[in-house]
């Protein structure tokens, strides 16, 4: 059966460059970064290769990015680190979208338990935060706002220059999750204006389990991770060096083929989502304006979407929903609800998040497929037509 992935903001297969390096790093670059000898200085001479990558990337200087574990780590360092780290100048108060990833948002409820105050920001039914929702909500101890640059369901590029901003002016740092728009579109830490920002490596090419926070110099978060020297006293523990090359590879590609690779992935994504539009009745977009160019989420009226995602799986396509199935329910899709959308909205919506490997002819065939999938899960419900 002919297998199309489609859920590349899930993750992404590695590059065979950032393969071969990986194994050159296991096999060569197998001292510890700490070490002084040969070896260890090996290492370490490739790290500082990657971290130069990596920085290059994001238009930073290679001395502010410190390798994590990945993009979880990296907002939960971003967050707790700030927060514990501005606890003794009284600032209590945190603001993040209502549409971020559970890196965030789980973070911030452990927090809450903690005794500060969190403020979520709602979104507009484009699934975009307004500058005016964050200015009311600022306050003089806010000490940190955290808003995504790019969503991972529905792909839309936040305003993050504008909201950084607005954070700067009353004196609150400000983080941003990019681990959806590193790599696909440019990111560049001055335009931004941002205090730290995350990144993960499997998103674009590169490892799972390897990813970097950029913390803007001058800034002091109290470290995640304690133990060791390593990354200047700001990660403890020996990095992991073939996934931080691999991550230093895939940022290079990234950046090689940015703005060909976000051309190609738009009229594929545009043609995928005409497609459908035109082909299946009671469908829509979810989320409006800018977004990053591989991503779209679609829903469909009367259909299941969990249903829909075994079926299009049994069809060798590979999607996702945003909402869940836990214990025989489906649980809403957070970010849809957040933008407003009724239940029935929020349960019946897919993502397809397109990469380096799709082409016309599998966007053709999903489209081919899907009338027929749909029809027939339809016609298994009994549920009254929504208007
Ligand atoms: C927006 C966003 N933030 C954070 C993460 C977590 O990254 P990682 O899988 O590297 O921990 C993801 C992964 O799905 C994501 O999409």
């Amino acid at each position: 059966m002919q297998r199309i992935y489609l859920d590349h903001n899930a993750t992404t297969p590695v590059a065979p460059a950032v393969i071969e390096r990986m194994m050159a790093a296991l096999r060569d670059d197998f001292g510890n970064p700490s070490s002084v000898h040969h070896f260890g200085q090996r290492a370490k001479a490739s790290l500082d290769e990657a971290r130069s990558q990596v920085a290059a990337l994001i238009g930073a200087d290679p001395s502010e990015v410190v390798f994590t574990s990945g993009g979880t780590e990296s907002d939960n360092y971003a967050i707790r680190g700030a927060a514990e780290a501005l606890e003794p100048t009284g600032r209590r108060h945190l603001i993040a979208s209502g549409i971020e990833h559970e890196a965030v948002l789980n973070t911030l409820r452990a927090l809450a338990r903690r005794g500060w105050r969190v403020t979520l920001l709602a979104v507009d039914q484009s699934g975009v935060v307004t500058p005016d929702s964050l200015r009311a909500a600022l306050t003089d101890d806010t000490a940190l706002v955290s808003v995504m640059h790019a969503n991972n369901e529905i792909g839309t590029l936040q305003p993050v220059a504008e909201l950084a901003a607005l954070a700067r002016e009353r004196g609150a740092l400000f983080h941003t999750d990019a681990v959806q728009s590193a790599g696909k579109v440019p990111v560049q830490v001055k335009s931004l204006g941002v205090d730290l920002l995350s990144l993960s490596a499997h998103k674009f090419y590169g490892p799972k389990g390897a990813g970097a926070i950029w913390i803007r110099r001058g800034v002091r978060l109290l470290p995640l991770v304690t133990g060791g020297k390593h990354e200047r006293s700001r990660r403890a523990g020996t990095e992991n060096v073939a996934g931080a090359l691999g991550l230093g590879v895939a940022a290079d590609l990234a950046r090689a083929k940015m703005t060909t690779e976000a051309e190609r992935l738009a009229a594929l994504r545009d043609r995928l989502e005409h497609g459908i539009l035109q082909r299946v009745s009671g469908t829509a977009v979810n989320g409006s304006g800018a977004r990053v160019p591989n991503t779209t989420n679609v829903s469909f009226d009367r259909v299941e979407a969990e249903s829909l995602l075994i079926a299009l799986d049994l069809e060798g396509v590979a999607v996702s929903t945003g909402s869940a199935c836990s214990s025989g329910t489906l649980e809403p899709s957070h970010v849809l609800k957040a933008m407003g959308f009724p239940a029935h909205r929020t349960q019946n919506s897919i993502r397809f998040s397109l990469g380096a490997a799709n082409t016309e002819a599998e966007i053709d065939h999903v489209v081919s497929v899907l009338p027929r999938l749909v029809e027939k899960l339809r016609s298994l419900t009994r549920t009254p037509v929504r208007a």
